[in-house]
Order: C-alpha cells, then structure tokens, then sequence
C-alpha cells in the first residue's frame, strides 16, 4: 500500500529547531512501523538517525511517537496506524533531550531508574549448599509483572507529571522498585521507599494512566504504582 509517512527531523549541526518531512512510500499492510524507517532510510536519506536493536519487542530501544502515541516501531503494523494514501506520523519521544532526529537523550531516564537501586540487595550468606536463594511460587508471582519490563521509557516519556517536571523519578523507575520492593529475598525496601517518598516520588503520579496506555509489555503500571504508594502510606509491604 501507498502511503506518506512524517517525520520529526532535527540535525543539532544544521537545524535552529526540528521541522517535519514527509516522504510517499510503498509497503506492506502486515510490515512494521519499523519496517518502514528502513525503507525512509535505506531509499530516501540515509541520514535519517533512529534507535533499534532486536526488531521484535524486546530490546525497548525504538519507543517513539507513533501518531501521536508511545509505542515500539518494530511492534505496530503500517495497517494500524495509517491507511492507503494517508498520513503516519513519527516523532521523537517526550520529555527527553533531543539528540538528533529520532533519537532522545536517554541517562535522564536511567537516572532515575539507578536511583531505586535495581537489583536485589541481600547481606546474608549465601546458602552453604552451593544453591541460589530458594523462593516459593507465590512470592515469585507477586513480582512477576515487574520482571517484564524493558526500560523502553514508553510510559515515563508519556506521562504528564514528568512532561511538567523531570525530576519525577517516573513510572519506569517506580516499576522496577516495586519489582524488588515485593521481593521477599530483598532487604533494601527501605532505601527504595526513601526515594519514592520524597517530593519527586511516587506521589507525583496522579493517575493518568498514560503509561499504562503505552506500555507494549502490558504491565499495568498505574496498578503497580498504586501498590508502592499504598506501602508509602501503610509502612506495610503485603
Ligand atoms: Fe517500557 Fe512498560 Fe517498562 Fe515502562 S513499564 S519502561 S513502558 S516496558
Ligand atoms: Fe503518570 Fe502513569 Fe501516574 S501517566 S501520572 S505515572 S498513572
Ligand atoms: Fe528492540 Fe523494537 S528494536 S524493541
């Protein structure tokens, strides 16, 4: 099918801003948005500058805009998103620096997912039977959602309380604090919960559920926040 496709460019060395350019292009229903930034690329201008990996939803480098709305370019197909001789559009992703074209800034971001400590702290000795620290299935599925995540920035760069001030440590961050938070082999819930509970915490979520909307993994974030904040207020990790 033919089609146009939009696209947000900005190169830092030519540009005073970013502008829009469209480019007509012929592919398949069933190809991926991300099929299409390689025919833009590889037929149109090769200096069109975009982030992806795997191609096929799990690495989370290629989150952008995509008509309007968050989402992996290799997860959408051109038949969702635009129809014959109409118009896709594909922007850069919110709330991060702009680098070039495409492609965001991301250590904001991975800044605040350091800052919950993202990995399991345990000081005890490690089982003397030379195996890993044993957990049963039910303390395992109460982090399961968590474990999921891909650090795409999907839900963080479509929120509104972070769009408003990037100090918010985001949903992504709070995602993966609560993945160790309910871990029942971790001890270090209270220094997490410290970063959450402070003014850039998990209390600036105001439930718009965007990230939710955006997340390709389908964790359901606001509900995960919403859990984290309940431990904020109760003191109590259930
Ligand atoms: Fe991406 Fe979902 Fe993880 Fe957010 S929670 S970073 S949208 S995978
Ligand atoms: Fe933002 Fe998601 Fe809360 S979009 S306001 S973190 S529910
Ligand atoms: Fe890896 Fe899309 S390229 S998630």
């Amino acid at each position: 099918m033919k089609f146009n496709v939009k696209i947000k460019r900005y190169n830092p060395e030519i540009d005073a801003k970013p502008h829009f350019e469209t480019y007509a292009v012929d592919a398949e229903p069933n190809d991926r948005v991300l099929d299409v930034l390689h025919i833009v690329k590889w037929q149109h201008d090769g200096t069109l500058t975009l982030r992806r990996s795997c191609a096929h939803g799990i690495c989370g480098s290629d989150a952008m805009r995509i008509n309007g709305r968050n989402a992996l370019a290799c997860k959408v197909l051109v038949k969702d998103c635009v129809v014959e001789g109409g118009t896709m559009q594909l922007e850069p992703l919110l709330g991060l620096p702009l680098i070039k074209d495409l492609t965001v800034d991301m250590e904001p971001f991975f800044k605040h997912y350091r800052s919950i400590q993202p990995f399991l702290v345990n000081g005890d000795p490690l089982p003397t039977d030379g195996r890993e620290r044993l957990q049963s299935p039910e303390a395992r599925e109460r982090f399961d959602q968590g474990t999921k995540c891909i650090l795409c920035a999907a839900c963080t760069t479509s929120c509104p309380s972070f769009w408003a001030n990037g100090e918010y440590v985001g949903p992504a961050a709070i995602v993966q604090a609560h993945r160790f938070i309910f871990d029942d082999r971790d001890q270090a819930a209270e220094e997490r919960l410290a970063v959450l509970g402070d003014q850039f915490g998990a209390f600036r979520c105001r439930t718009a559920f965007n990230c939710t909307e955006a997340c390709p993994r389908e964790i359901p974030v606001t509900q995960l926040i919403g859990e984290v904040k309940q431990v904020l207020s109760s003191g109590r990790i259930e």
